[in-house]
């Protein structure tokens, strides 16, 4: 079996961290007055549709995504790029939405779990996570989903270590990575046996 690492995760899908100044004890910083952060407005195409929004500069994409189009299926469990709960597809990778700005998305294409079901039915990688019991208090479900569907988009039957290797940057605090494995290979039609086993 090949080495699976978060490392190779990070390297794999080229997330972005945006550095975080924490303030010394004694040092907190003061928040700047209203008006007087840069705006920009950036145009975005989310879940297949354009869209022209005008953000502050410090804003991260997965607030723009929640607090102002109403996407909260994309979830902040650290909002630090560790958890993946916040996972979306930019321009088809999967990235923590937490830790890019959201002015990096300008021109760029972005998919959240909300794009996977348009019409209000389920995409089969939803349906097989609900078969298999993937999502347990479901926290981290959404992200579960992206970080798995960028792999069946560009690989639609990985094997076992592609598919745990893919989903390392998505942790579960219910660990229940077992199900969540045996779910992606449920939908990507080679869940064998002996894979069941192994998972
Ligand atoms: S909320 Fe983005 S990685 Fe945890
Ligand atoms: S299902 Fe609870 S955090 Fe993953």
């Amino acid at each position: 079996m090949s080495k699976i690492s978060r490392r190779r995760f990070f390297e794999g899908t080229g997330a972005g961290i945006v550095a975080t100044a924490v303030p010394l004890q004694g040092q907190e910083t003061k928040a700047p007055p209203p008006g007087t952060v840069p705006r920009t407005t950036i145009q975005v195409t989310v879940n297949g549709e354009r869209r022209k929004i005008e953000v502050e500069d410090r804003w991260t994409l997965v607030e723009v995504l929640r607090d102002h189009l109403g996407l909260t299926g994309s979830k902040i469990g650290c909002d630090r790029g560790e958890c993946g709960a916040c996972t979306v597809l930019l321009d088809g990778k999967p990235v923590y939405s937490c830790s890019q700005l959201a002015v990096w998305a300008d021109g760029r294409s972005v998919q959240t779990v909300e794009g996977l079901s348009p019409n209000g039915q389920l995409d089969p990688l939803q349906q097989a996570f609900i078969q298999h019991d993937g999502p347990q208090c479901g926290f981290c479900t959404s992200g579960q989903l992206m970080s798995a569907k960028a792999l069946l988009n560009r690989n639609p039957h990985p094997t076992l270590d592609e598919v745990r290797h893919a989903m390392t940057g998505n942790i579960c605090r219910c660990s229940n990575y077992n199900r969540y494995v045996e779910s992606v290979m449920a939908a990507a039609g080679t869940l064998s046996a002996s894979a069941r086993r192994k998972a």
